[in-house]
């Protein structure tokens, strides 16, 4: 049963459920808990997937406690009625370590997808960090895409049998959209389309992180704005996450203006053709972080810390804050230096080669002995 209730965590769960649709050994039963809901449909309809429970328990403005409770209670009596030999829940949501809470009360196995990504640091990202260590302790198998967490795991204790390296199933669903250049329905967006074609620049801007939400959020908005005043020629697009506090927070700065596109979210297909055509991406997201470096895009994360050390590594990705000085001056850089951008805008896959479905499905087979694991992925870090 794959358990799932957010945007990311439906990018990320789709490739496996496709996978195990075509297995001759395994049938996906998919719960979602709808603590995500435009945000999650637009996924479950691009991927062609009908949830069989939905417990929609969104709310606007509700507490982290409210959404955890709400999940653990729902996923219950699903839990109950469907019996499922296996759960799998993906990353570090609430609904992710409801999903592990419930089955492990039930004495159900639990499949980790993206095991082990560590900040170090449990106020950030919050409540994520704790939420992926939590699951981490319920854990029968932990599914880590890279030898950078596969290696915090075991540092951790976790049993090494229990670890297996896939990839991030991320790199699956992008290989599966980007190509397609998915034509966009917002007319802004058409337009700039044909604004590229014309040679312009395009910063990509994405932000929701509850620990940037307030001051720092603000910050980022006031940098976005002076950005967009000092650089005319630059279009600066942020598809806006449905979340309030984050609109409040942001658009006041920046809407209004010329060179500003403010759009609501977008269907996965047209986001990946949107990091295509941009030169630079700001964001705070985790997915946009993996997803980015392997178009070749150079990501600025607007956060102190990463549990994606990766693409870091390698260059493509640099950790700037939020301090709203640091943000106008790292973006004017890479839109200015042309050193600087070519420095980072090397293309690097080390989260995943498109298969990681297929090698998640192989091992929650082996779990439950039906089935051998295929090849772990080689993610090319040497560890
Ligand atoms: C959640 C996850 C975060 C993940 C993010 C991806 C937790 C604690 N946080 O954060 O790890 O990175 O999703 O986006 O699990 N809303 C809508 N429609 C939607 C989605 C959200 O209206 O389709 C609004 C609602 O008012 C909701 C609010 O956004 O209450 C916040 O949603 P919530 O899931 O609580 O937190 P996110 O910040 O989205
Ligand atoms: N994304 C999308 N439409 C958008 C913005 C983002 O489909 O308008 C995708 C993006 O490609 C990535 C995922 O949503 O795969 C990231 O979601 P988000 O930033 O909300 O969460 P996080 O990854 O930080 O948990």
């Amino acid at each position: 049963m794959p358990i799932y209730g957010t945007r990311p965590e439906a990018i990320k769960m789709a490739p496996i459920i496709k996978a195990l649709e075509a297995s001759d050994v395994l049938k996906p039963v998919v719960t979602v808990t709808g603590q995500h809901r435009e945000m999650l449909d637009q996924v479950n309809e691009l991927f062609e997937i009908t949830p069989d429970f939905d417990l929609n328990i969104i709310q606007p403005r509700q507490t982290l406690n409210a959404v955890m409770a709400k999940n653990i209670a729902g996923l219950d009596e699903v839990l109950e009625e469907v019996a499922p030999e296996a759960v799998v829940v993906q990353g570090d949501t609430t609904t992710s370590t409801a999903g592990a809470i419930a089955a492990f009360n039930r004495g159900i196995p639990v499949v980790h997808a993206e095991a082990g990504l560590r900040s170090f640091n449990i106020f950030s990202p919050f409540p994520e960090e704790a939420n992926r260590k939590i699951t981490t302790q319920l854990a029968s198998l932990h599914l880590a895409p890279t030898s950078v967490s596969r290696d915090n795991l075991l540092r951790e204790t976790v049993t090494p049998e229990d670890v297996y390296i896939t990839g991030n199933t991320v790199i699956d669903a992008l290989y599966d959209v980007v190509d397609k250049k998915v034509p966009f329905d917002d007319p802004a967006l058409k337009d700039v389309a044909a604004d590229v074609e014309a040679g312009k620049k395009v910063v990509l801007v994405t932000t929701h992180r509850r620990e940037n939400q307030g001051d720092a959020m603000r910050g980022v908005g006031r940098a976005l704005g002076r950005l967009a005043d000092q650089h005319s020629d630059v279009l600066f697009v942020l598809p806006a996450h449905k979340n309030p506090v984050v609109r409040e927070a942001v658009l006041p700065f920046i809407e209004g203006k010329e060179n500003v596109v403010v759009t609501e979210p977008l269907a996965y297909g047209q986001f990946t053709h949107l990091i295509s055509l941009s030169n630079v991406v700001l964001t705070d997201s985790g997915g946009v972080q993996e997803e980015a470096p392997g178009l070749g895009k150079p990501v600025l994360v607007m956060r102190e810390n990463t549990e994606r050390p990766e693409a870091v590594t390698a260059g493509t990705v640099r950790l700037i804050g939020t301090d709203e000085e640091r943000v106008y001056n790292e973006v004017t850089t890479l839109l200015t230096d042309s050193a600087a951008y070519n420095a980072m805008a090397a293309a690097v896959n080390p989260y995943g080669d498109g298969k990681a479905g297929d090698r998640t499905v192989s091992a929650i087979a082996e779990l439950l002995g039906v089935g051998e694991r295929a090849a772990e992925f080689d993610d090319g870090l040497g560890n």
